[in-house]
Order: C-alpha cells, then sequence, then structure tokens
C-alpha cells in the first residue's frame, strides 16, 4: 500500500489528459540495448542486499591471523589517546605494546586475496580499523604532529585499496556495508537475522546503534534500486501504460525516502549525541582532519596529501548517491535551475560528493557512473511530461525533507556538542578540559569527518535538492 494513488479516481481524469499530451510531446522512441546488468556492478538485487555483500566472511584465511587477533586485541585494550591522562599509566602501556606489536610485524604479502572480493573487503575492513586504531589511540602529547603508520599495516591497505578502487582509510563500507554477520547462518539473509557493527572502536552500544541506523538506510534503499532498474527497463516512457507506471514507481519512491528519513530521525532514541560526539566519531577521523589532528604518514607510502583520507561519511554511501542521481540533483550547481544558489549556497564545498564516490568500492562507483550516464534522464522527462511533473515533485520534496531532518540531526550531533562546554558522562574530567582547549583553538567551526564546513554544506546539498523541482 502507499501513501498516495496517483490512479486514484480523483486523480485518474486529469491523468489521462496529461497522458495524452505528454505522448505527444515526447518525440524519442526509445529501445533498451544489451544493458549491463546491477549485478554486474556487485550490486545484489537478487538477495536484496544491495550494496551490501550476500554476506560477509568472518575472518581471513590463516596466514592473516597477526591482523585478525591484532584487531581482536585492539578491541580490548586501546582507549583513544585523547581521553587518556597521565596518569592513565596502565592504558598508555597497553595502547605503546600494542603499537609496538604493530610496528614489529611483517609486511604480509596480499596475492593470496587478491582473486575472492570477499577476502579483498575484509582485508580493507580489518586493515583500515587497524590503522585508525594504530593512530587515534596515541595520547595527543606523543604524536609530534604527524604519525608514521608502520610498513606492516601502510603496505597491504594500500595494495588491497588499489585492488578494490577506493580509498586507503576507513570507509562507509567497512563500517556498515562489510561490518556485520548473520545471527542464525541456516536463516535467510533478513535485517531481524543480522548483527551490525561487529566490529566496534568505543564498544558503546552507540556506536553499534548509529551504524545500524545507516545499514538500515542501506537496506530500505534496495526497494529504490530494484526501483530505478524497473523504469531503466520499460520499453519505452511514452505511451500511457508507461507514464502510468512511472508515477506509480515515484509514488513507491517517495514512501521508501519517508521512511529513509524516519530511520535518521529514530536514531535520535538510540545513539546519545555526547557519547557520538566525545568517545565514537575521534575515532573516524581521518588524515589532518583539524589543526590540532595529527598528519599520516604511510611509512614507504606516498606523501597522504596525494590521497583520499578523510574517514567513513555516510556521504559515501552509493544508494544515496543513486537516488541523488536518479532525480538529477546539481550538487555542483553547474544547472541553471530555480531559485538561483544563494551566495553561502557558492562557498560550499562543491566538491563533496564527487569526492565522496573514491571512497566507495570502485564497482559500486561504475555503477553509479553506468546510472549517471542513462539515455533516459528522469528529470527530463519530468520537464517535458505534464503527467510525470508532480509526481517527480513529489520525490524531490521527500529528499529535501530527509536532508532538512539530516541538517537537525547533524547540528545535535556535532554543531551543538562541538559549542557544548558540559564534561560528559563518563569521560576523565581533566582530559576533556585538555580536549576542549584544544578544540577552542581551532577555528571555531565546526567541520564534518572530511573537515568540511558542515553547515555550509549540509544545507547547500538540501538547497540543491529542492532547486531539482520542475515548474508545473
Ligand atoms: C546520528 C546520525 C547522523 C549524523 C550525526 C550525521 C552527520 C553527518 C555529517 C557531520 C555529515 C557531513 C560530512 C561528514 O562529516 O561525513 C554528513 C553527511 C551526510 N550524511 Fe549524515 N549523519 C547521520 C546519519 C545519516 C544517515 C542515517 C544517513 C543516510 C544514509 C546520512 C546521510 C548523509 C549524506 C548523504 C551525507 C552527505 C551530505 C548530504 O547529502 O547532504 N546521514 N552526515
Amino acid at each position: 500500500m502507499y501513501p498516495i494513488d496517483l490512479l486514484s479516481p480523483s486523480h485518474l481524469f486529469t491523468n489521462v489528459l496529461s497522458v495524452l499530451n505528454s505522448v505527444q510531446l515526447l518525440s524519442r522512441k526509445e529501445a533498451p540495448g544489451a544493458q549491463p546488468t546491477p549485478a554486474d556492478f556487485e550490486v545484489n538485487l537478487q538477495s536484496n542486499t544491495g550494496f551490501l555483500p550476500e554476506k560477509p566472511i568472518p575472518r581471513l584465511p590463516e596466514a592473516y591471523s597477526p591482523w585478525e587477533d591484532a584487531l581482536t586485541r585492539a578491541q580490548k585494550v586501546l582507549v583513544l589517546g585523547e581521553n587518556l591522562t597521565v596518569q592513565d599509566t596502565e592504558s598508555r602501556a597497553d595502547g605503546e605494546l600494542w603499537r609496538s606489536q604493530m610496528r614489529g610485524l611483517p609486511v604480509i604479502s596480499i596475492n593470496d586475496l587478491k582473486t575472492d572480493k570477499q577476502l579483498l573487503r575484509r582485508a580493507h575492513k580489518v586493515l583500515a580499523f587497524l590503522v585508525h586504531f594504530y593512530v587515534h589511540s596515541i595520547p595527543p602529547d606523543q604524536n609530534a604532529g604527524s604519525v608514521l603508520i608502520p610498513r606492516s599495516l601502510a603496505t597491504p591497505l594500500l595494495q588491497v585499496s588499489d585492488v578494490l578502487r577506493m580509498a586507503p582509510v576507513l570507509t562507509f563500507a567497512d563500517t556498515v556495508l562489510w561490518n556485520w554477520d548473520l545471527i542464525n547462518p541456516e536463516l535467510p539473509v533478513t535485517i531481524e537475522n543480522m548483527h551490525f557493527g561487529v566490529e566496534l572502536f568505543s564498544g558503546t552500544e552507540d556506536e553499534r546503534n548509529f551504524w545500524f541506523g545507516n545499514a538500515k538506510v542501506e537496506l530500505l534503499g534496495v526497494e529504490m534500486l530494484h526501483l530505478f532498474n524497473e523504469y531503466h527497463s520499460l520499453p519505452n516512457v511514452s505511451d500511457f501504460a508507461s507514464v502510468c507506471k512511472i508515477n506509480r514507481l515515484l509514488t513507491r519512491l517517495v514512501a521508501i525516502v519517508d521512511r529513509v528519513e524516519e530511520t535518521l530521525t529514530s536514531m535520535r532514541d538510540l545513539v546519545d549525541p555526547s557519547t557520538f560526539y566525545w568517545q565514537v566519531r575521534p575515532w573516524f577521523n581521518g588524515n589532518a582532519s583539524g589543526p590540532s589532528s595529527p598528519t599520516w604518514v604511510f611509512e614507504d607510502g606516498p606523501d597522504a596529501s596525494t590521497l583520499d583520507l578523510s574517514g567513513p561519511s555516510a556521504g559515501q554511501s552509493s544508494v544515496m548517491h543513486a537516488l541523488d542521481i536518479f532525480l538529477d540533483i546539481d550538487f555542483k550547481l553547474q544547472q541553471r535551475r530555480h531559485p538561483a544558489p544563494s551566495e553561502s549556497n557558492k562557498r560550499s564545498d562543491l566538491g563533496f560528493m564527487e569526492r565522496m564516490r573514491r571512497y566507495m568500492p570502485g564497482a559500486h562507483r561504475d555503477y553509479l557512473s553506468h546510472l549517471a550516464n542513462t539515455t533516459r534522464p528522469l528529470r527530463d522527462l519530468a520537464k517535458s511530461t505534464p503527467a510525470v511533473k508532480e509526481s517527480y515533485n513529489a520525490a524531490v520534496s521527500a529528499v529535501r525533507k530527509f536532508r532538512d531532518s539530516h541538517i537537525r540531526i547533524a547540528c545535535l550531533y556535532v554543531v551543538s556538542m562541538a559549542r557544548s562546554t558540559a564534561i560528559p558522562v563518563g569521560c576523565p574530567v581533566f582530559a576533556m578540559m585538555q580536549r576542549m582547549e584544544r578544540q577552542q583553538k581551532q577555528t571555531g567551526r565546526s567541520t564534518g569527518t572530511g573537515g568540511n564546513e558542515l553547515s555550509l554544506l549540509l544545507k547547500s546539498n538540501r538547497d540543491a535538492t529542492a532547486r531539482a523541482a520542475v515548474k508545473v
């Protein structure tokens, strides 16, 4: 059941009239050629997991147990370096021992992983977690402005990332797409039978719920992917039946985006803002993510400034990018649309969304390019087809509403927390005071994980979404 039925008796008459108009307006006749399927891009529609694999593997083969064991140990003993005071001698010693073990590990060849995508994904996740554990467990008084990531972690992470064609850093794929297992392996893959946040930094339920919320969106998004596929598989977009079908697809899309928005809003009950901001989020930071954040140096690797190293973000969710592409949202403000972008829109990081794609596995990025290069752009169709305008605009409006809610959430979890001077419960007071002081020395602006000016970016993306609406 969908909330709005455009084929209900009240809409039928107007629809029939405008469809007849549209059919005359549309000159292009299309026949779908031999198209690649979503499966060619590692998009699993048959198993209904979408960008999630059908099933992740729980552990790498024996030869890679030094990495796996190090990750298990890290999750047991390491704490955020920023939270350590000089008195925390035991935690400091545990951290130093773990890091020296990492420095002492050999560089293990990735040759035995190369032929299996599942192994490569697991390796990327394990190594990226290890690198973030390594960097962020160092107390700030010990990092001297830069951190040397040992070759035992740096070399294989760079190599695995190269094969997967993705950034050599913790990504949305590592923390959401590949960070789950089945509760009961005998039962089918359904959200009820999935356990998310298998690997965590802080070990808090807040962190797990943060990834769980994002994973729920990914799984809801699978229905969107089916829908995009249905649209692109239509034999044509100009006859009466097709136009009616497109309206039904868009009505379904609105319902899905509404559920995405509800999922986002429901995260307020599951993730405590203060825990998220002080105990979870710092682990995600990438290279030089703020004035007091250390520069990464990959031992034997290229200069970190030449690599994509900003850390995970839901801005890397391929489902959300696919939705934006389907509706033709112009984040770079290249198209002439109404209303014209504001001055602050123009000052925002217009390349952010495109950059985020470099953090996705290459195959998913290819899927997005494929979607973007369609010969059947939906917005153009909506512009030229009166009967589609309203339902297209309803979909745009649902995504704008999602982005409005998202701005409120980001404000609550990041902007307000950055301004807050209250010491969070459970954090050592002295360490917190030092962290707040360091934060105040920063630019005074709240930045995203990727170091972007947060409100400008999110508002500009919300406005770009609204601007996609077509004139009725
Ligand atoms: C407590 C929950 C959340 C918080 C605090 C949050 C925070 C943020 C922040 C700070 C950014 C800026 C870029 C960055 O630093 O990564 C961002 C970007 C983004 N987030 Fe979230 N987010 C949350 C949940 C979600 C969920 C569930 C989704 C759905 C997939 C989502 C989708 C996005 C997208 C698509 C962007 C890119 C910017 C845009 O499209 O406007 N976020 N988020």
